[in-house]
C-alpha cells in the first residue's frame, strides 16, 4: 500500500504504519478491512477477524491518506453481508442489523466473507453499533472522496432505510433515544450498559445526521427526511435536558423529592437522592460536566463513559458550551481519566458486590480492567477530535506525549489497567489494530484539523428551532 502522502515523520509513526499495513485483509487483491490485532503469542479467537467499530479507526486514516478503496470495499462488503442469514436458535434478526465481524474464508472454489453478528461473540452479544458505525463511515467516505455515486446506488439507499427503518421503529418505549441489550457496543460484555446507555445514543444520533446528508431526495428521501428530523429534535432535547451532570444539576437530584406523578413532575425519572454515589460529591468539578452514562426509571448511571461523551462533543449532540464543560471536566480530572494512559474506558470502576452484580462475576472486568475502568489507548483520537473540535488542542497534543512514552515500547496494547492505567492490561491483546490506527489518527487530526469535520457535525439550527419550541411548549 502507499503511504508516501504520510505528512508525519518518526520511527515510531513509520513502525506504526507497517503494522498497519501488516493488519489488511484481503479478497483476491481487494483490501477489505483490518483484523482486529496480530498478536502471535496468544490464541486468535475472533481477534483474526474485521470488526466494524474497529475499522472505524482505520478507515478514516486512510481516508485521511486519499486512500479510498480499502473503506469503499469494505462498505461494500458490509452492506452485502446484511441481507445474509442472521440466526441464532431458529430465529432470524432483522435487516438493516450489521455485523459486529467479519472473516474471510478461502475455499477451492474460491474466497468468501462470513459474518457474525453475535451468534459466536462470547456472550451471544448483539453489535447495535455496527449500523450507526457503517452509516458515520459512509458519510466519511463520501466527504472525502466525494464519491455521491456510491451512496446513491439504490443498494446503498435501501442499506440506509433498513438501519433506519430498524433504528426509528415503534416500539415498547417512551423515551425518543434508543433502548438497546447490555454490550451492544465497544463494551461488548455485560457491564451494566444495557436500557439506554450513552454511547449508543450518541452514535444513533452521529448516524441520523448522517442519514440525512446521504439520503437521495426522491428515494423514500422526503418521509425519512422528516421522521430523522423529528427524531434528532427529542433525542437532543431529551439527552440534553436529562443526561446533563454538573455540580448544580447534581445539587438539583440531591435535593430531589421523590414519587411525583403527573405532568408537572421535576424528578421525571424518579431517580432517588440516596442512589447518587459517594465518589461523584468530591469529583464533580465546581466548572466542568458531563453526560451521564445512562438513564431509565428510578435509574440514572453516574458513571463517566469516555466514548459517549467525545462523541457527543464531536457531533454536537451536546450544545458547544457544554462541550467545553466536557473538556474542562477532562481538563480538571486528568490523573482519572487520562493517567499514564489515554484514555478510560468509564469512571470509575465497580466493585464488591456491585462488580458481581453488574458483570455477573466476569474475571475479565474486574475493578480498574478492561472494560471496567481500563485505560484504552483507541480513545486517544476521539480526544483529539474533541480537543480539535473544542479548540483545546493542548489537552490532545499532552495526551498523545503521554502515549508516545510507552505503546510502541509496550507493544501496542489493546487496553491498560490500573486506577491511572500503568499496567499493559493482564488479557490485553498486543499489536491491537486500532490502538495503532487511533495513535496515528489522534497525530493526524492535530496537525492537520481540516479533517475533522469527516467524523464531526455543527450545531443543527433545526434541532434549536425544534427544542426551542418544545421549550416553549413545556
Ligand atoms: C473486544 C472489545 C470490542 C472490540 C473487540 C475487537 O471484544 O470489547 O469493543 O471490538 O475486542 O477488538
Amino acid at each position: 500500500m502507499e503511504t508516501s502522502s504520510k505528512t508525519q515523520v518518526g520511527p515510531q509513526v513509520d513502525a506504526a504504519w507497517q503494522l498497519l499495513e501488516r493488519s489488511v485483509v484481503y479478497v483476491g487483491d481487494r483490501p477489505v478491512g483490518t483484523v482486529a490485532a496480530c498478536d502471535p503469542t496468544v490464541e486468535a479467537l475472533n481477534y483474526d477477524q474485521c470488526f466494524v467499530r474497529d475499522f472505524v479507526s482505520s478507515a478514516l486514516l486512510f481516508l485521511i491518506k486519499g486512500e479510498y478503496d480499502m473503506v469503499r470495499n469494505f462498505l461494500i462488503e458490509t452492506l452485502a453481508l446484511q441481507s445474509s442469514d442472521k440466526q441464532m436458535d431458529w430465529f432470524n434478526a432483522g435487516l438493516g442489523v450489521m455485523p459486529a465481524s467479519f472473516k474471510v474464508v478461502s475455499e477451492s472454489d474460491g474466497q468468501y466473507l462470513v459474518a457474525d453478528f453475535g451468534e459466536h461473540a462470547i456472550g451471544r452479544v448483539t453489535p447495535v453499533d455496527s449500523c450507526l458505525w457503517w452509516m458515520i463511515l459512509l458519510r466519511a467516505y463520501v466527504k472525502a472522496s466525494g464519491d455521491w455515486e456510491l451512496a446513491h446506488q439504490p443498494d446503498f439507499q435501501q442499506g440506509i432505510v433498513w438501519i433506519l427503518k430498524l433504528c426509528l421503529a415503534d416500539r415498547f418505549d417512551m423515551y425518543p433515544t434508543m433502548l438497546v441489550p447490555d454490550g451492544a457496543f465497544m463494551i461488548d460484555r455485560r457491564m451494566g450498559v444495557d436500557g439506554h446507555p450513552l454511547e449508543i445514543q450518541a452514535l444513533f444520533y452521529a448516524a441520523l445526521r448522517a442519514a440525512r446528508e446521504l439520503l437521495l431526495p426522491g428515494f423514500k428521501r422526503d418521509i425519512y427526511y422528516h421522521i430523522v428530523n423529528q427524531r434528532l429534535g427529542s433525542l437532543s432535547y431529551h439527552i440534553r435536558q436529562y443526561y446533563w451532570l454538573d455540580l448544580k444539576r447534581l445539587n438539583n437530584i440531591y435535593r430531589y423529592r421523590a414519587e411525583e406523578f403527573g405532568i408537572s413532575a421535576v424528578n421525571k425519572f424518579n431517580i432517588y437522592p440516596d442512589s447518587i454515589p459517594d465518589w461523584i460529591h468530591d469529583w464533580m468539578p465546581e466548572r466542568g460536566g458531563f453526560l451521564a452514562g445512562n438513564l431509565g426509571p428510578a435509574r440514572m448511571d453516574f458513571r463517566f463513559f469516555t466514548l459517549g461523551n467525545l462523541m457527543a462533543v464531536i457531533s454536537s449532540l451536546v450544545s458547544d458550551d457544554e462541550a467545553q464543560l466536557i473538556m474542562d471536566l477532562i481538563e480538571q480530572r486528568w490523573q482519572d481519566l487520562v493517567g499514564y494512559m489515554p484514555m478510560k474506558i468509564c469512571y470509575p470502576a465497580v466493585a464488591d458486590l456491585e462488580w458481581k452484580i453488574l458483570t455477573g462475576c466476569d474475571p475479565k472486568n474486574v475493578p480498574w480492567s478492561y472494560h471496567n475502568g481500563g485505560n484504552w489507548p483507541v480513545l486517544m483520537w476521539f480526544l483529539a477530535a474533541a480537543a480539535v473540535k473544542t479548540g483545546r488542542v493542548d489537552m490532545a497534543q499532552r495526551a498523545i506525549a503521554i502515549a508516545e512514552k510507552r505503546l510502541s515500547e509496550d507493544e501496542w496494547p489493546e487496553y491498560y489497567d490500573g486506577r491511572h492505567g500503568r499496567l499493559v492490561g493482564k488479557a490485553s491483546r498486543k499489536y491491537q489494530t486500532w490502538t495503532i490506527a487511533g495513535f496515528l489518527l489522534a497525530k493526524e487530526l492535530i496537525a492537520h484539523p481540516e479533517h475533522l469535520n469527516l467524523i464531526s457535525f455543527n450545531e443543527d439550527p433545526d434541532v434549536l428551532d425544534w427544542m426551542l419550541k418544545v421549550q416553549d411548549i413545556s
